[in-house]
């Protein structure tokens, strides 16, 4: 597996040197001069653990939540008030764990950025669904919160059983949202879940469309090794098969793909925690990506909030890239969203796409796994179900392995990728 994602970098970045993460960091990040910054902030705690969640969490305690909410703020501070003016940002992504088991220090987080950034294309918030109260949605909509997105995973209580999950409450989920309005309602689905068939995944969706989302999130389920997880992994022959149907059912109804994984019903609607071409995360686990960097903060609540006590970044590894490490990260997340366009990327690089990708580019056409049309590559069915593939190898041979050694070591001395 990580023979594949090796020479595949390779290739891309034209040399063997990894991506090497150091124990290291910089003190003042150089974000200033950053054109579409993002902001995202980590909420480590749930009321339960999945055996299937790789993610940075842990059982929620309410002095543990409030002293961490406290170092946030902090964490906050400290790197947004490197600055001289506001800066202006796209959106603000909150995500976990789940983190509106803090809905009552949500608004203080966000008075916090805003006291060091603009944020233009609003504000969203995870939610477990038994968080879809009409209360905790008030509490959040009242702080500024505009986009919303509930970890529903299915709507049938057999997967729920598999997921070891409880079952959701589709009535009181409709009947919450229906009192309580966001710009954007989007509900996580997950699929290739053992014997999940094609009637069952059009049904979560439909459900998911009449019970007041619209937007949906559609991931493959992702066997992690470091997870505790028993749940059985499809082969890929079925997976394909359902990611297809999927795709075309969704295409059907008239639900517009705004990227890999998620589709939306209404113009506007959109949930996406990757955004930008740069962002800046806060909390545990957080990731943070500029210009010429890529750091990834402590995993260790502990840990995190002793580093801010002492007055200093929580961040446990940086990469620093090179140009064409750069180069491939860019053009990995943005194909994210199913399309390149030529003239972002000259943007950003100051070079032309062809001239550093023309072979692979024209390689991709003639495998139909895009197409080219007015200075834009868009993603076909084809090419889609290749880079989710692709994207699965990546996320076992990088996230899998970095995520493993993080969750162990706080301060781990480095991971070569
Ligand atoms: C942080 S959780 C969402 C909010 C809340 N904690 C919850 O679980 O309802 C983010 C989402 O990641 C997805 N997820 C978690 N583990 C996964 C796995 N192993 N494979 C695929 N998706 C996964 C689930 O769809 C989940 O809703
Ligand atoms: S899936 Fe959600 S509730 Fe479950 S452990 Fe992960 S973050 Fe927590």
């Amino acid at each position: 597996m990580s023979f594949i994602t090796s020479l595949t970098r390779a290739w891309f970045t034209r040399s063997t040197r990894p991506f090497e993460f150091k124990n290291e960091y910089d003190e003042r990040l150089p974000f200033a001069d950053c054109d579409n910054l993002g902001l995202y902030v980590h909420i480590p705690f749930c009321r339960s653990i999945c055996d299937f969640c790789p993610y940075c969490k842990e059982v929620y305690s309410e002095d543990k939540c409030n002293r961490y909410i406290d170092a946030l703020i902090r964490e906050i501070h400290m790197v947004g008030g490197q600055g001289n003016d506001k800066k202006t940002v796209t959106s603000l992504y909150f995500g976990g764990g789940t983190p509106a088991l803090a809905a009552d220090r949500i608004g203080e987080v966000i008075e916090a950025l805003e006291q060091h950034f603009v944020i233009t294309e609003g504000i969203g918030v995870e939610l477990h669904p038994d968080n879809v109260t009409p209360d905790i949605l008030q509490k959040i909509k009242d702080a500024g919160v505009t986009k919303i997105s509930i970890g529903v995973q299915s709507f049938y209580n057999k997967y729920q059983n598999i997921l070891g999950r409880k079952c959701v409450d589709v009535m009181q989920i409709k009947r919450a949202l229906e009192q309580v309005e966001f710009e954007t309602v989007s509900m996580d689905l997950i699929f290739a879940l053992p014997s999940q068939t094609f009637e069952d995944l059009k049904n979560d969706i439909d459900t998911a469309f009449s019970s007041g989302a619209n937007h949906v999130a559609i991931y493959p389920f992702i066997d992690f090794t470091f997870t505790s997880s028993t749940v059985p992994v499809m082969p890929k022959k079925d997976k394909k098969a359902l990611l297809d149907a999927i795709t075309k059912y969704c295409a059907e109804q008239g639900y517009a793909r705004d990227s890999i994984w998620t589709f939306s019903r209404e113009n506007g609607a959109r949930y996406s925690s990757m955004t930008g071409d740069n962002f800046l995360g806060f909390g545990c686990s957080a990731t943070t990506l500029l210009r010429h960097q890529f750091k990834i903060n402590t995993f260790s609540v502990e840990e995190y909030c002793a580093r801010i006590d002492g007055g200093k970044l929580p961040t446990s590894l940086t990469v620093r890239f090179t140009a064409r490490q750069r180069m491939v990260y860019w053009l990995f997340w943005t194909a994210y969203s199913t399309r390149v366009r030529e003239a972002d990327f000259e943007r950003f690089f100051g070079v032309s796409l062809r001239r550093k990708y023309g072979f692979e580019l024209t390689l991709a056409r003639l495998l139909g796994y895009v197409k080219y049309r007015d200075g834009e590559y868009t993603m076909t069915p084809r090419g889609a179900f290749y880079y989710h593939y692709y994207e699965n190898f990546y996320t076992l041979a990088y996230i899998d392995k970095m995520w493993g050694i993080m969750r162990k070591e706080a301060f781990p001395e480095g991971i070569k990728l």
